[in-house]
């Protein structure tokens, strides 16, 4: 079985938008899709680790913003790689506007907005899924839909090169928190195992140290197992079975020795 025939299915990529009690919110997602056309209705899947996901269980109603190639990375790294729990996402973020339901919707990168209200419920175990009507629907401009297989490609950071080292180590040094990866190529999905920065984050410089950590392996020696689906990497020597990603809710299959 190829797991990565799951990545062959062109699923489309959303910045959900949700209220509660005055406080907006939203995280990225690619599980929206219509799924009748009369009435209009489309669904949504969302991990319950999400705040959105109370947000819209609670108010009954979201807006997903389509995303368009014309999307830069950071649009993803700041509603899919951070949590409306510890940061207020739309503090100091100018790229919206509100719909006619009150929900803003992301006016940067995105080519359409689909407001819906949730008419029933799926209790999918690590997600919940939203049967919705659709209540407004707006074209904001012509520029083509973002899949997941383009994001992958051409939005999501890749390494740049800058030397090479006397005796053929390559040492890449995240410039955040100085973690240490020894390799010819640094893969362009990695994630600095100890502060989550991305492969765009890290430098080449000299040739080894001694207590360079080694591949796949944390400072502590523990091995990491990393989701294919979106990058996160998990700690300890055995990966739980029933493990299910924290970030994008995929389950232990999904998941590689690095
Ligand atoms: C490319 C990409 C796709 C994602 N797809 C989904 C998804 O379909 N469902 C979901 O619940 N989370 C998905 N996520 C993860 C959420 O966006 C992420 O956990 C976010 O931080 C949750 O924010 P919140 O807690 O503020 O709601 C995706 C993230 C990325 C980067």
């Amino acid at each position: 079985m190829d797991k990565k025939a799951m990545y062959k299915i062109s699923y489309g990529l959303f910045v959900v938008t949700a209220a509660l009690a005055g406080k907006d919110n939203g995280c990225i997602t690619n599980t929206l899709a219509q799924v009748t056309s009369e009435p209009n209705r489309v669904s949504l899947t969302v991990n319950k680790s999400n705040l959105t996901h109370d947000m819209i269980e609670l108010s009954g109603c979201f807006t997903a913003s389509v995303i368009s190639t014309d999307a830069d990375f950071s649009l993803f790294k700041h509603f899919g790689f951070q949590s409306g729990i510890d940061v207020d996402k739309f503090a100091g973020f100018t790229d919206f506007k509100r719909a006619e339901n009150g929900l803003c919707y992301i006016t940067k990168g995105t080519n359409a907005y689909i407001s819906a209200k949730v008419v029933q419920t799926i209790d999918l175990g690590s997600h919940t899924m939203f049967i919705t009507d659709v209540t407004d629907m707006v074209v904001l401009n012509d520029a083509p839909s973002a899949t997941y297989d383009y994001y992958q490609s051409n939005i999501k950071p890749k390494p740049q090169k800058v030397g090479e080292t006397s005796d053929g180590q390559t040492v890449w040094r995240c410039m955040i928190c100085g973690y240490e990866y020894v390799g010819e190529e640094l893969p362009e999905d990695f994630i600095c195992p100890i502060c989550k920065h991305p492969a765009s984050d890290f430098e080449k410089v000299g040739a080894a140290k001694e207590e360079v950590v080694p591949v796949g392996k944390t400072p502590e020696g523990k091995t990491i197992w990393r989701c294919t689906v979106c990058g996160y990497e998990f700690e300890g020597d055995e990966l739980p079975p029933d493990y299910i990603c924290p970030i994008c809710g995929v389950g232990a299959d999904m998941f590689e020795k690095v």
